[in-house]
């Protein structure tokens, strides 16, 4: 074997072990989750909020050309969230960067990803994934202690 492509494999190796140190690291540090993928089900494709307990939550999102579907989101400090989210037309993105969530918004396809908010503020919810000409118009917020939550 050529000296010159054993250093390009060492450095391919070194390369991907870098990888991923970052993405582990990356996990540990900010506790991000890889989102689940669920069986589609018709059920999961009306918008709303459902509050469980106190601190527990289930919002059901839905991503369209081009907005989110609610929009407007109000909860209390320290709530848990889970986040359902499928799409009605092509495929979106949903990032809360204070929170480090990202998900993908597929049509016929339902990704679900936990997420709690330990500090009061309006946390901006943006598409991530080009969708169309209205693409930088799709934002929404998640409104974290709001007082007649
Ligand atoms: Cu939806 Cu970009």
């Amino acid at each position: 074997m050529d000296k010159y492509e054993i250093r390009i494999m060492v450095l391919t190796g070194i390369t991907l072990a870098i990888f991923m140190v970052a993405i582990l690291r990356s996990s540990f540090t900010y506790a991000t989750g890889i989102p689940e993928c669920i069986p589609y089900d018709e059920s999961f494709t009306q918008p709303r909020i459902e509050k469980l307990d106190d601190k527990l939550y289930q919002i059901f999102a839905l991503a369209q050309m081009w907005s989110f579907e609610p929009s407007e989101i109000r909860l209390p400090v320290g709530a848990e969230v889970d986040i359902y989210l499928t799409s009605k037309d092509v495929v979106h993105g949903l990032n809360i960067h204070d929170v480090s969530l990202n998900m993908m918004a597929v049509p016929g396809g339902i990704n679900k990803e936990t997420v709690t908010f330990k500090k009061p503020g309006v946390y901006k919810i943006v598409c991530h994934e080009y969708c169309g000409s209205g693409h930088q118009h799709m934002m929404g917020e998640i409104i974290v202690n709001y007082p007649n939550n």
